[in-house]
């Protein structure tokens, strides 16, 4: 078994700050302690570095099928992506076929992963029917270690799920100890607004944010809040980018209800402002719920801070700008004459902790503690993988990162492992970044190189969540 000694960092997680050493044993933390000396394959010397869990993105979409299109990541690309960023897990999600079973799809989407990614994966199960007799699979996912459902307001040809069955589906996860994830936007309010736009000849990509306002994302969340309510389960909205929806949260939050929010890096840093010009290079930033104005950032940031929302996921789901791009397909080309058509999502896999880091600790003032709570640890909890990950304890998988406050990096899509050939946050430079990243027990990157191993990432049974 290799051994590996991390010495002089200053150990952050989301409740400690102190300085210790770390030995490494195989894949887990074996000893955390003071002035450590034993003799280890490799002594690496943390000074000046803080030495925190690896980051969970609990929201990604590889290798995502969307019409005729796949999301341009697969699971080895946007995993080496997100080591790279000093992500070390990711939890995905398998798409239940309309007339399909959910243990089909976990199967087709266990192999989309399998062999391929480089650092951890779960799988959530997106529910996208859910008659009578297949209430029974829900319950033996979440022993198998699927603990965690989402379901759509949103997209009615595709996703759509009525009141009636997203109820079904939350009172069977209140029976079976399953957590609810939910997309809140008013689908069919969204799908009226859009074709009107389009009828009137309003096609271009700012029309996207047009057709989706602050209420329909609000509606949907207070909604479906209420629905979570009265099945007596926990709910946790995910990609939160309305401030009008963080509000509903927090108002359940305050009465007193196991409610959650997630929002992502492009609405804490993009802007409607940069794309209302109806240009096309707007399609770059079309993804759902839409990227807001401006004005709606700095309540996500305090919400974030005061624990309103909970947790930053990306939503990773890229697709290429150009045209047959090195050989790819048409993919944002796609709805050059009709915003509707463009694939919806955007790249950020990579960027997540630079962005929080930057937005939060740097630029606000947040303790390191919160970047790891809002990075890690808060999602190892939700979703039942705490303190295997999310924690750096005796026993803890040692997935690592040793980030450097002093090491600037400058964020563009010539030198991003993402495959996708543009970068939303194109030019920002954060004053702090990885310098070493270790998953399992191995360095995977290290001064931006990486030195995994296709495959490697092993498939994680998740257990049921906890707060
Ligand atoms: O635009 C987005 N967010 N695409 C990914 C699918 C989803 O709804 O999460
Ligand atoms: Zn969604
Ligand atoms: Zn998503």
């Amino acid at each position: 078994m290799s051994t590996t000694l991390i010495r002089n960092g200053r150990l952050v997680t989301a409740s400690d700050d102190y300085r210790a050493d770390i030995l490494v044993e195989g894949d887990k933390i074996k000893l955390i302690g003071a002035n450590l000396s034993m003799q280890t394959d490799r002594v690496i010397d943390a000074t000046g570095k803080y030495v925190i869990p690896g980051g969970i993105d609990c929201h990604t979409h590889m290798d995502l099928p969307v019409g005729s299109v796949s999301s341009s990541d697969d699971f080895e690309t946007g995993t080496i992506a997100a080591a790279h960023g000093g992500t070390t897990t990711i939890i995905d999600f398998a798409t239940q076929a309309r007339d399909g079973s959910m243990h089909a799809a976990l199967d087709a989407w266990l192999a989309k992963a399998q062999g391929r990614a480089v650092i951890d994966y779960g799988m959530h199960m997106i529910v996208t029917n859910l008659p009578d007799e297949l209430l029974p699979e829900m319950d033996a996912l979440v022993r198998e270690g699927v603990t965690s459902f989402k379901m759509f307001t949103a997209y009615p040809d595709r996703l759509l799920l009525d009141d009636g069955t997203i109820f079904k589906a939350m009172q069977r996860a209140g029976e079976n100890g399953g957590f609810v994830m939910m997309h809140a936007e008013n689908g069919s309010v969204i799908d009226y607004l859009a074709q009107k736009f389009v009828d009137a000849g309003k096609t271009t990509p700012n029309y996207h944010p047009l057709s989706r306002p602050h209420q329909t994302e609000a509606d949907a969340a207070q909604r479906v809040i209420l629905l979570s309510e009265l099945a007596g389960v926990p709910v946790y909205i995910v990609h939160v980018s309305s401030h009008l929806a963080m509000e509903a949260i927090r108002a359940a939050r305050d009465r007193g209800l196991p409610t959650f929010g997630e929002t992502c890096p492009q609405y804490l840093w993009l802007a409607y402002e940069d794309y209302a010009d109806g240009s096309f290079a707007g399609a770059k930033f079309v993804c759902s719920p839409p990227i807001r104005e401006r004005a709606n950032q700095e309540p996500l940031w305090r919400a974030l801070a005061s624990d309103d929302l909970q947790t930053v996921a990306t939503d990773h789901c890229p697709f290429c700008f150009h045209e047959g791009y090195k050989g790819l397909p048409k993919q944002k080309e796609l709805g050059r004459d009709n915003f509707k058509k463009i694939p919806n999502g955007v790249p950020g896999v990579e960027n997540r902790m630079h962005l929080v880091y930057q937005g939060g600790v740097v630029q606000r003032g947040w303790s390191m503690n919160r970047f790891v709570q809002v990075t890690s640890t808060a999602a190892a909890k939700l979703f039942g993988l705490f303190p295997r990950k999310g924690a750096l304890a005796i026993g803890s998988d040692a997935d690592i990162v040793l980030w450097d406050p002093h090491r600037p990096y400058t964020i563009r899509a010539a030198t991003h492992f993402m495959r996708v050939f543009y970068n939303p946050y194109e030019g920002v430079t954060v004053d702090g970044s990885p310098l070493l990243v270790m998953a399992r027990g191995r360095v995977i990157f290290e001064n931006d190189q990486f030195l995994g191993r296709k495959g490697q990432g092993e498939y994680l049974k998740r257990g049921t969540y906890a707060w």
